[in-house]
């Protein structure tokens, strides 16, 4: 197939775009590279040995995304592109929810208008809010998200499920993410955050880096094991695999609209991976216990049954390949991709 990925120079949209190329996809990527540099599309390159076409466009932008449907063919999209840090999107709410919704609503035009029938969208376990059983199922309705940022994912899921209704054809699965971290084996691709990292991985990462003095623990007085929160952390290969998987299924499905947990169905803490890290790098890294973030939940993970048996997908990789992978990529590249 000829896939549009939207987000194609970010993290996962990276990863997904060589996993695409390894299994004899065509890809385009647009990107409008305001939290990815273009450096990334090089590497894509020599890792795959394969050309990627790019458009640097802001899909926000619903003429400039129709004129790349006018001149290239697609048979499906994968759409990544989106404002993804929760903290700013409490600070910025209006920001996420022009961007995430806005740039959606542009390709979902543009789809539409060039008849392209296939759609696999990036959304996250956030989506099953404060009140949701553990592990958390996709058969749970009450969808809901503390932030602005996991509010656009449910308004996302939800507009995608009712365009699909109501267009003859269409098929979308809906991917929730639990925790994506690690790197490409290679070390070529991998995180590369903007100034503070806001999550637990890569924030591990620049302090083994030495470019953090410390990590601090958002708390060790929760009701869990160590004490700390517990996350189901999956490798961002698995995760890649994941989207093949489903892009490769959606002609099967019996349903317009699926939704499909991408998760290991195993929680991990946030001390366990600390000590896991040090594994990888083979020594003792500094931390300290801080108080809790606000909105943090103490414990979840998800039930991937249904993407194991309807995708025949599984996660594979375990937490010290995670780490492993991910300390290879940031010791080669200690300050990320390079500016030009
Ligand atoms: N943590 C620390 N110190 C840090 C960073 C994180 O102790 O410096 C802890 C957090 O408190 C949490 C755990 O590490 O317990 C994981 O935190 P992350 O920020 O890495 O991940 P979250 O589970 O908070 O966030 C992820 C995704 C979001 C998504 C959210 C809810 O990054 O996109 O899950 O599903 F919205």
């Amino acid at each position: 197939m000829r896939v549009l990925v939207s987000g194609g120079a970010g993290y996962i949209g990276s990863h997904t775009v060589l996993s695409l190329l390894a299994s004899g996809h065509d890809v385009v990527v647009v990107d409008d590279f305001s939290n990815a540099k273009p450096s990334v599309i090089g590497r894509l390159e020599a890792l795959s040995g394969k050309h990627v076409p790019v458009h640097a466009i802001d899909l926000t932008d619903a003429e400039k995304t129709e004129r790349l449907f006018d001149h290239e063919r697609f048979d499906a999209v994968v759409h990544f592109a989106g404002f993804k840090a929760v903290g700013e999107s409490v600070a910025k709410p209006l920001a996420y929810y022009r961007n995430n919704l806005d740039s959606t609503l542009s390709l979902l035009e543009a789809m539409r208008r060039h008849d392209v029938q296939r759609l696999v969208f990036s959304s996250s376990a956030t989506v099953y809010g404060e009140h949701a059983p553990v592990p958390y199922s996709e058969d749970y309705e009450h969808l809901s998200s503390s932030s602005p940022y996991g509010q656009t994912k449910v308004m996302i899921e939800r507009i995608m499920s009712d365009v699909a209704a109501a267009t003859e054809g269409l098929r979308v699965a809906l991917l929730r993410y639990f925790n994506p971290v690690g790197a490409h084996p290679s070390g070529q691709i991998g995180e590369d955050p903007q100034g503070i990292p806001n999550n637990l991985m890569p924030f591990i990462a620049q302090v083994a880096v030495g470019r953090r003095e410390r990590l601090t623990v958002f708390g060790d007085d929760y009701d869990t094991a160590d004490g700390t929160c517990e996350r189901d952390y999956l490798h961002v290969e698995d995760l890649a695999a994941g989207h093949v998987a489903a892009l490769e299924h959606l002609d099967s499905m019996v349903t317009p609209v699926r939704a499909f947990n991408l998760g290991t169905g195993t929680g991990t803490s946030v001390l366990a991976m600390l000590h896991a890290f040090e594994r990888a790098v083979g020594r003792e890294l500094p931390y300290e216990v801080g108080p809790r973030r606000a909105g943090d939940l103490p414990a979840f993970w998800a039930d991937p049954t249904r993407a194991n048996t309807e995708l025949g997908w599984r996660a594979e990789k375990s937490i010290d390949d995670m780490c492993a992978d991910t300390w290879r990529w940031q010791q080669a590249n200690p300050q990320g991709f390079p500016d030009a």
